[in-house]
């Protein structure tokens, strides 16, 4: 078959078989891209019409106890200025980004050891309390079945883990011998039957990084049907091993995006973040191929620069707000307008 028709495929019965897949992502044109961009662009528009689910993210602690590859907060990076953000701190994000409108907040932080299920559980139960009408996304790491169970029960809404491979010999090669696949599995799996709404996803063009790689992230993310999947593409990080390795594909980055949006088309798909590290209308391209959540920054402004995950991580605009109006007008100039609410995903 061709890929045109295997997209056509793909957008009707949302699934592909391995060999399919791989054919797709081993000889796709761009012309192949942008009629995904297209299909996918038309689905999401079926489902969310043309507007977009803003969250507002917190980079609450760039402590981490981990040491992979890629990332730029790792635990060895020496040159990394460490910060930790206090319940106060959180809860005054929380504040200027509700008054500006954000109805998600999404806590995220290295696997910071300071923030026990006492104390991470208590921030939760406040944010649950001040906020009811808001939903609250995690983004911390792997935990235990019975650290997952506390924050749901404090009321927690949504976790964010990507998976980061499906292939468990290419996870080996971009984290150290005692992380482990299996568990970053397992610990998608607990979030799931915990009641979460979870999120997976993947670095592209991560190292070593192939064909074969993306086919079982594809198969993956079929049968595991997350409710949301951050994709963004490998960024190099100048303080880490993979420092001379170079970027991930914007294009690969967006065609994932949209072959995502056809396979689960009611998924929650973040233009990311590092989408705007290579391309300064990232936002606009991940959108026109069929994301349709964006994640402004709503951290305190002096604690930005240091949560460097990787190199040209834009800083965001200055406040909540001023946030919010920069990618408004981002997304009227393609025709979409910010959608106020939890967003929450619809079964
Ligand atoms: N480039 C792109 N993404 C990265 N992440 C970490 N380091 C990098 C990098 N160098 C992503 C990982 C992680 C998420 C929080 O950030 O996928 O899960």
């Amino acid at each position: 078959m061709e890929n045109r028709v295997l997209l056509e495929k793909l957008a009707e019965s949302h699934k592909l078989s391995a060999d399919q897949w791989r054919q797709i992502l081993g000889t796709y044109t761009d012309n192949d891209r942008e009629y995904a961009a297209s299909l996918a662009r038309d689905t999401a528009i079926a489902n969310f019409g043309r507007e977009i689910f803003f969250r507002g993210l917190i980079e609450f602690s760039n402590y981490c106890r981990n040491d992979c590859y890629y990332c730029g907060i790792r635990r060895s990076n020496r040159k990394c200025h460490r910060y930790r953000l206090d319940k106060e701190e959180i809860l005054d994000c929380c504040r200027g980004g509700y008054a500006a409108g954000y109805r998600t907040f999404v806590l995220q932080g290295g696997e910071d050891p300071h923030f026990t299920d006492i104390v991470l559980t208590d921030i939760v139960e406040t944010i649950r309390e001040r906020y009811p009408d808001c939903a609250i996304t995690l983004s911390v790491g792997e935990r235990s079945r019975e650290s997952y169970k506390q924050l749901f029960a404090a009321g927690a809404d949504r976790y964010l883990l990507r998976h980061e491979t499906a292939d468990e010999s290419h996870y080996g090669m971009l984290h150290p011998p005692e992380m482990s696949w299996k568990n970053r599995m397992q610990c998608l799996q607990d979030l799931r039957d915990i009641g979460f709404q979870v999120g997976c996803g993947l670095m592209v063009g991560s190292p070593w990084q192939r064909v074969d790689c993306l086919v079982k992230d594809m198969l993956f993310i079929e049968s595991f049907r997350p409710e949301m999947i951050g994709i963004g593409p490998f960024v190099p990080h100048k303080d880490t091993p993979f420092k001379d390795k170079p970027a991930g594909s914007s294009k690969l980055t967006l065609f994932l995006l949209s072959l995502c949006r056809l396979m689960l088309p009611r998924v929650l798909l973040p233009a990311t973040t590092a989408l705007t590290a290579l391309d300064k209308d990232g936002r606009q391209m991940g959108v026109l191929a069929g994301a349709n959540v964006a994640m402004p920054n709503i951290s305190p402004m002096l604690n930005r620069k240091n949560y460097s995950l990787y190199n040209n991580k834009p800083l965001g605009g200055a406040d909540p707000a001023e946030a919010v109006s920069l990618l408004r007008e981002q997304m009227a100039a393609i025709g979409y307008t910010l959608k106020v609410g939890r967003g929450d995903y619809k079964k």
